[in-house]
């Protein structure tokens, strides 16, 4: 089996990867196509730190090839998309229908794969980049045949996270003011979503000026190039009060603190990026004087399940984006390709075709 694999130092692709068969609750899923978000780079980075040797990835679709003697969700032969939580299902979060709030989905370090004989560790409960993976059966949500792999591959991760914590965490409602930071594969999803929740205006902030045009198809109302300019003020042209809701979707400490400033009085940030482990944030306390709310947001404060299944309902309904999220698919060879692509700011999402269906 292949697998992009990663010791500390390098990242490399492997041939001869192996993983155990799956246990009854379990099942085993060949990932058709990969997503590469940027927690996989905060691995590599060390921004995310995390046990090697081990196989990255944590957003995929794929197709089931062998289920445990207890599973009966799915089957052999269904499409699924994964998700990274496999919640226990029997603690009060999970009976609240909180799973991202159970505690057995973070944390726990499982070795499923081997390879010459060493065990190495799955990311995020997965390991997307690997043609076959095992994971508990209520990681394998069943999609609907006729949406294509590679846009359900982005559904995991980037979608349920940046639309979740506008639809669940956030609850915007028709109206109310957004400005989303970062116009990656998290921010975009934010985007979509508050334009579906019928936020307005929606300001969409980034470095990048080529994610201009992908933040507007997406539903953004204005775009700041934060490149040079005085964020803060550049928000206030467009609502001089500041905006109802900040999503920060980079993971920068620098970032967080400044987009409290972007806030209106009674206003909240939902903080979704993931800045080094350790670091700390200072803000003026005159913020919570002024009703400010500072919220952070696992995973979209999904319950997959009943998110991945709206999702695809959305998309098939042509209201929601996921081809538009895919700019472009590379063979497992040319991880360190998309990489650069990524670095280099030039894409929504990159997509790895990890096995032919
Ligand atoms: N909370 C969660 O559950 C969760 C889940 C997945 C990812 N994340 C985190 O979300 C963050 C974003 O992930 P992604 O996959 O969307 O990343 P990405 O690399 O696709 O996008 C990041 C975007 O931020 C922009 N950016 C960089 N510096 C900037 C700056 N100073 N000002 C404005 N924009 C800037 C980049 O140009 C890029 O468009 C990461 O920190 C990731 O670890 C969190
Ligand atoms: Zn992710
Ligand atoms: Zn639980």
């Amino acid at each position: 089996m292949k697998g992009i694999v990663f010791d500390g130092e390098e990242l490399r692709l492997v041939e001869g990867l192996e993983v155990r068969s799956p246990q009854p609750g379990e099942v085993n899923v060949k990932i058709v196509n990969a997503g590469v978000c940027h927690s996989d780079v905060s691995v590599i980075d060390g921004t995310i730190p995390f046990p090697t040797p081990l196989v990255l990835g944590h957003e995929g679709a794929g197709v089931v090839t062998e289920v445990g003697s207890a599973v009966t969700s799915v089957a052999p032969g269904d499409h699924v998309v994964l998700s990274t939580l496999g919640q226990c299902g029997a603690c009060p979060s999970c009976d609240a229908g909180q799973p991202t709030m159970c505690k057995s989905t973070f944390g726990a370090r499982d070795t499923p794969f081997s390879l010459d004989g060493e065990a190495y560790y799955n990311f995020a409960n997965i390991s997307a980049f690997s043609e076959n993976v095992v994971v508990k059966a209520n990681q394998a949500i069943r999609i609907p045949e006729d949406i294509p792999l590679t846009a359900a591959s982005l559904i995991g991760c980037g979608v349920l996270t940046g639309s979740g914590a506008v639809f669940n965490r956030a609850k915007v409602k028709p109206g109310e003011s957004v400005a989303v930071v970062g116009v990656g594969g998290i921010g975009l999803n934010a985007i979509q979503a508050a334009a579906i929740a019928g936020a307005n205006p929606i300001i969409a902030i980034d470095t990048n000026a080529e994610k201009s045009d992908l933040a507007i198809d997406f539903g953004a109302t204005d775009f700041i190039n934060a490149t040079d300019v005085d964020t803060n003020q550049e928000i206030r042209k467009i609502r001089a009060d500041g905006v109802n809701y900040v999503f920060e979707c980079v993971g920068s400490k620098a970032l967080i603190e400044a987009s409290i400033g972007y806030l209106d009085w009674g206003g909240t940030l939902v903080i979704l990026g993931v800045p080094p482990l350790g670091s700390t944030v200072e803000f003026m306390t005159v913020a919570t004087y002024l009703d400010v709310t500072i919220m952070g947001c696992r995973y979209g404060t999904s319950r997959p399940q009943t998110d991945v299944t709206r999702i695809c309902e959305l998309y098939k309904a042509g209201k929601f984006k996921l081809d538009e999220l895919v700019s472009r698919v590379y063979p497992m060879e040319e991880i360190h390709t998309l990489l650069e692509d990524m670095h280099e700011g030039r894409l929504a999402r990159g997509v790895l075709d990890v096995c032919s269906i």
